[in-house]
């Protein structure tokens, strides 16, 4: 079998447990849109990757199944919220949940998902249950300090590159280090490789969120299945504008930091204007190199683990494919 195929397996056996394991009843209005975000889809990427490391590990699918659903229950929670907070219309090509219904229907239906992927661990043992508990508990918490510098960053314009780089790791990729990790405890893998395949998922997840930032700017609309430009209208502070401001003419510069500024009724021009900027600097270029240099970090680190060579290639096939993906 392929690489590929390997991953879309995964992807239809986490799928079919998903389903199952996602039944409920009333009140409606709290549960349907729990169904209604985890039956939108998506990349699947986090649970695959805690599947995947645990039979890399030589553990069971059967057996990270629920650290699997954990996860994922934990990322759609993280996406109705974050959707509210960045005002976003869109998700996964389909309208957001706190636009399809309410802001507070949101809250409450995320603060739900977030319990429901605390419960989906309770059936491990006693040991790996605290294991993984606390592992989860202190990469939630770091995500909710991600969320929260990223939001603190749209109102300023002095932000670093380390700053900004801290705020992904918090904001994404230790949620992406955490699902392989998890895949390690469950699999009982030594201290030593779990922590190496924690530090291939931080940069890995480091490199997937330049990669979104990128395509939040540059995406194709079609097949984006976000509102393309949702990251400058906010203000966000990306890679690209980052480094836009570092590399751009004194003109491109000022006009990017008034642009910043502002957040017009309608947003064409600015996102437009933005975008020309973003090229003509050099940003894009240095973004991209970024990716890749952080995919690297990603495979070095599977240098550190004691695999065999067919497993480290499923490993670093499926970090290439993302730096490829479109979605
Ligand atoms: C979206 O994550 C949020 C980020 C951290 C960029 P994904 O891009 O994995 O979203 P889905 O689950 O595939 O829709
Ligand atoms: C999302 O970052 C991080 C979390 C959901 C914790 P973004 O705000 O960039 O994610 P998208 O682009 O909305 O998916
Ligand atoms: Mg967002
Ligand atoms: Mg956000
Ligand atoms: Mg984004």
């Amino acid at each position: 079998m392929s690489d590929i195929d390997i991953i879309s397996q995964y992807r239809e056996q986490f799928v079919t447990q998903l389903k199952k394991r996602t039944v409920f009843t009333e009140p409606k209005n709290l549960y349907e849109p729990v169904q209604y975000i985890l039956g939108l889809g998506g990349k699947r990427l986090r649970p695959i990757l805690t599947l995947m490391t645990a039979e890399v590990f030589g553990g069971k699918v059967e057996e990270a199944m629920d650290a699997a659903l954990a996860v994922e229950m934990f990322h759609n929670f993280s996406l109705v919220h974050d959707d509210i907070m960045d005002d976003a219309p869109l998700r996964r090509g389909r309208t957001t949940v706190h636009e399809k219904w309410d802001v507070n229907t949101g809250i409450l239906s995320g603060d739900a998902m977030l319990i429901l992927s605390y419960q989906f661990l309770e059936s491990y043992p006693a040991e790996t249950y605290v294991e993984l508990t606390k592992l989860f508990s202190r990469t939630a918490l770091e995500v909710c300090e991600g969320q929260q510098y990223d939001v603190d960053f749209e109102s300023r314009d002095d932000v670093t590159i380390p700053e900004y780089l801290k705020m992904i790791e918090y904001k994404t990729s230790v949620l992406v280090a955490a699902a392989m990790k998890m895949g390690a405890i469950v699999a009982n893998a030594s201290k030593r490789d779990a922590d190496a395949i924690y530090e291939f998922g931080r940069n890995l997840g480091i490199a997937f969120q330049l990669q979104d930032d990128y395509l939040d700017a540059f995406g194709d609309p079609k097949t984006f299945g976000k509102q393309v430009g949702g990251d400058i209208m906010e203000n966000k502070k990306t890679y690209l504008y980052i480094k836009s401001l570092e590399k751009a003419s004194e003109d491109d510069r000022e006009g990017l930091l008034h642009l910043y500024s502002i957040k017009p009724e309608d947003s064409t021009a600015k996102v437009a204007a933005v975008k020309t900027i973003f090229k003509e600097s050099g940003a894009v270029e240095e973004t991209k190199k970024a990716i890749q240099d952080y995919t690297q970090k990603a495979f070095d680190a599977l240098s550190d683990i004691n695999l065999p060579d067919d497993n480290k290639a499923l490993l670093r096939q499926f970090g290439e494919s993302l730096m490829e993906r479109t979605v």
